[in-house]
């Protein structure tokens, strides 16, 4: 049975579905494996690393054509034209905001396995894409914010005087909230993080932060480990609350979304209330921006969307 790992055709992607080291273990299984020629030359792979690995090297219509095709992101149209009808393609497809990607896939006659609706449990962390990008999408917000910040994250004692540490605020304690605490503190900000889930207070002290306890803008436990919609009454609270934290800090870091909506936490009115040069990374663009003022320009498919302000 031959999988086959196409070049992604997203502008600006850099991820390849597949890396010699997994190919080696495809192989091991039993299956031939056909990489499109420079399918990895984004992420640094080079074909001949994947022919070390034991995979054959094809053109674009080889890699669309396996038995299994393997991806990184939803074929577009032309893509799925070159899909063998009876095949199946594995990627991350968005199918509950994407009917017409599944009409067309069903038409061609292929199976199709959506990465990101795999449920969410332990038992199937290892096919887990969405946490894994949330990861990555975390701890790059915070790189991005200090690229972006005038200032150190690390206070500084130096023989003509000390500078404080940068203050950074994260909002929204799920995997990429926690992620980019820890990546905050081992820079050596100070950091602060809020999320309306009250078991999240435990976990973002686990991290190194400190949790803003803020009890009318909070849920009860839910019972699937997901945040709802804020009543009126939270929400007005909440957004108390991001304002106050926000003027106080350098660099702000929001991450919450509820079931992939990003709900608003920033008004315009607190960026106005911020410090002059502090930053805002909102790593929930790609979910509709969880300020005001964010604009999506393009997202990746790390969930990292960059953003400017309208
Ligand atoms: N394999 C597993 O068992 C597994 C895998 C992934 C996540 N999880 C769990 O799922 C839960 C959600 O994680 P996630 O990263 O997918 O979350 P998510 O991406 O859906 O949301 C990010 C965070 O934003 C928070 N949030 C929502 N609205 C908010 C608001 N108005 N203000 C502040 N914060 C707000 C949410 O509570 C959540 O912590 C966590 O408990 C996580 O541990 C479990």
């Amino acid at each position: 049975m031959l999988i086959s790992v196409p070049q992604e055709s997203r502008a600006g992607e850099r991820l390849v579905a597949a890396t010699p080291r997994s190919v080696k273990q495809l192989i091991k299984l039993g299956f031939d494996v056909t990489v499109q020629a420079g399918a990895g030359a984004q992420a640094s792979i080079p074909d001949e690393a994947y022919v070390a690995a034991g995979a054959g090297i094809g053109d674009r219509a080889a890699a669309w054509s396996g038995d299994i095709v393997t991806a990184v992101n939803a074929p577009d149209e032309d893509e799925i034209a070159l899909l063998t009808p009876g095949s199946t393609v594995v990627a991350s497809l968005q199918p509950h905001s994407k009917p017409e990607l599944i009409d067309a896939l069903a038409e061609r006659g292929v199976t199709a396995l959506a990465l990101d609706a795999v449920p969410r449990i332990s038992r199937a962390q290892a096919l887990d894409v969405l946490s894994s990008m949330s990861n990555v999408a975390g701890y790059r917000a915070v790189i991005e914010a200090a690229e972006s910040y005038g200032g150190m994250f690390a206070g500084q004692v130096t023989a003509a005087g000390k500078t404080p540490p940068a203050t950074v605020f994260v909002i929204g304690g799920g995997v990429a909230g926690l992620a980019a605490i820890g990546a905050a503190v081992s820079l050596g900000a100070q950091v602060r993080a809020f999320d309306v889930r009250p078991e999240a207070a435990e976990q973002i002290e686990s991290m190194g932060a400190t949790f803003v306890h803020a009890p009318q803008a909070q849920q009860d436990i839910s019972p699937d480990g997901y945040a709802s919609p804020l009543t009126e009454e939270q929400q007005a609270a909440a957004m108390e609350l991001y304002a106050q934290e926000c003027a106080g800090a350098d660099v702000v870091i929001t991450t919450a979304l509820v079931r992939g909506s990003a709900p608003t936490t920033i008004t315009a009115e607190a960026v106005a209330g911020m410090k002059p040069g502090s930053v805002i990374v909102d790593l929930a663009a790609s979910g509709g921006g969880t300020h005001s003022l964010t604009q999506v320009l393009s997202a990746d498919s790390a969930g990292c969307a960059r953003s400017r302000l309208r």
